[in-house]
């Protein structure tokens, strides 16, 4: 129990304690009782809901879906197999993934009408921006979305639906950026193995996948399937409130993940490093300049792929990705001298005071790019991955919050403006 003292009044919050030792006080009667509300930038001190998905620790570098740690389900776990695991709560038996599987399988082709949207696009379209729009669109192919009285069943469709197609719509806004013709689905093909045919396979010859590029996938977006409520993820779930259906939900969450403070960060780093590397290769004094220059707030630029709001020892995830990326670096033969680069700012900013004083880290996005990059995803699609790999996440979020019949979110504010005024005619304003 917390008490607040207010003036004359006096009053009582409830404490709420997570099954992990969370602690938080419910402050949803204050402003009925005192006439305060809570003013939270950011909301870096707001908890905006009761969650049973994902545990995160960020002074530990704990990270946790469903109580499986993400080291466990990024080693042994497919991606499709983490994706029902957040939305449904359990890991599946065999035949629960089988069926989950077939039932994303069967809907990896996207209408045909769908196809000519990519002719509209300019073939400069940056694909986040595709992807969202297009996922958004998904809703006008199935109005049955829009009905509020859906059974879990016609969820359940919408739910696979959208797995299957975001990645069709993914791979198809690749092809079409670089004018090569659209690849269908093989749905004979993993989750992880079916998208890299669609981005880089041929019709005109056979394409043979990389096991240990799979894998990597299959890693990465296992990585990314969830990170409780971050930018996107509250994004989701504040359309959601609404009762806006999923699609919108999701196309929603893609644009909010964009920026380059959240998922747009890979993309930032490597053009980022690639800015270093023009101005003066891998040399010890180009990174210490560079490094300087991240630490002079006046610069405006920041190390991208560093920090993290939550995180303040390491990213687990980052751990994972940097070992996922050496394997595949050294099956690959990768030489690239951004790694290098990305190597000496990573060591001279663990070992800078500036650094160690904020806490600040690599983050999941300092080397997922280079991993894409030296897969042969080019830079504009890494968010889009991102995208791909959260969407599990998003779903189970939304889900999670519609059945429990969370009210609509609408936050309060302090007004700072202006004080009543006449309206003065345009000719008499000076
Ligand atoms: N480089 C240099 N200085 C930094 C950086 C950085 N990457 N990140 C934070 N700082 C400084 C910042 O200037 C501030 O200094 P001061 O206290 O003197 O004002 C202090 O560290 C705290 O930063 P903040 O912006 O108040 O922290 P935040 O929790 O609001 O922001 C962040 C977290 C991730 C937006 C930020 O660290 C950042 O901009 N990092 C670079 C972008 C990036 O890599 N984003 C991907 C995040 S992980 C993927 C995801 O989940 O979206």
């Amino acid at each position: 129990m917390a008490e607040i003292k207010l003036n004359s009044t006096s009053i009582t919050l409830e404490e709420i304690t997570g099954t992990e030792g969370e602690k938080a006080f419910d402050i949803g009667s204050l402003r009925n009782e005192t006439g305060y509300v809570t003013l939270d930038y950011g909301l870096k001190n707001t908890a905006v809901t009761k969650s049973e998905i994902t545990f995160l620790d960020g002074e530990e570098g704990v990270l946790r879906y469903r109580g499986y740690p993400i080291e466990q389900l990024a080693e042994r776990a497919s991606f499709l197999e983490v994706a029902y695991l957040l939305i449904y709560g359990e890991l599946p038996t065999s035949n629960q993934y089988e069926d989950f599987d077939h039932a994303v399988t069967n809907h990896t082709l996207i209408h045909e009408d769908m196809k000519k949207f990519f002719e509209g696009y300019p073939q400069r379209a940056h694909p986040m921006g595709v992807l969202g729009s297009m996922i958004g669109a998904l809703s006008s192919f199935y109005p049955d979305v829009l009905n509020p009285d859906q059974n879990q069943n016609d969820i359940d469709r919408t739910i696979h639906r959208l797995l299957a197609k975001s990645a069709t719509i993914a791979a198809w806004s690749y092809k079409n950026s670089i004018g090569h013709p659209v690849m269908y689905p093989q749905n004979r093909l993993n989750y992880s193995a079916n998208l890299l045919y669609m981005m880089f396979g041929m019709p005109t010859e056979e394409y043979d996948l990389n096991d240990k590029t799979v894998s990597a996938l299959n890693k990465l977006l296992i990585l990314h399937a969830d990170h409780e409520q971050n930018c996107s993820t509250s994004t989701v779930r504040v359309v959601g409130s609404s009762q806006a259906n999923l699609y919108a939900a999701a196309s929603a969450g893609v644009m909010a993940l964009w920026g380059p403070l959240h998922g747009g960060a890979n993309q930032a780093v490597i053009e980022m490093l690639q800015e270093i590397y023009d101005d003066g290769g891998a040399s010890k004094q180009n990174v210490d300049k560079w490094l300087d220059r991240f630490k002079d707030k006046e610069s405006g630029q920041r190390l991208m792929g560093f920090g993290h709001r939550v995180y303040k020892n390491f990213d687990p995830r980052a751990t994972i990705i940097k070992k996922a990326a050496d394997d595949v670096f050294e099956d690959l033969k990768v030489n690239d001298p951004l790694l290098d680069i990305a190597k000496q700012l990573e060591e001279f900013a663990l070992n800078d005071d500036y650094f160690i004083e904020k806490k600040l880290y690599p983050n999941v996005d300092y080397y997922s790019g280079l991993l894409y990059r030296a897969m042969g995803i080019p830079t504009e699609m890494f968010t889009v991955m991102f995208a791909l790999g959260r969407m599990p996440g998003w779903i189970a979020n939304w889900k999670e919050m519609t059945e429990e019949k969370q009210p609509i979110t609408r936050p309060r504010q302090i007004y700072t403006g202006k004080n009543k005024r006449e309206f003065i005619d345009m000719d008499q304003r000076s």
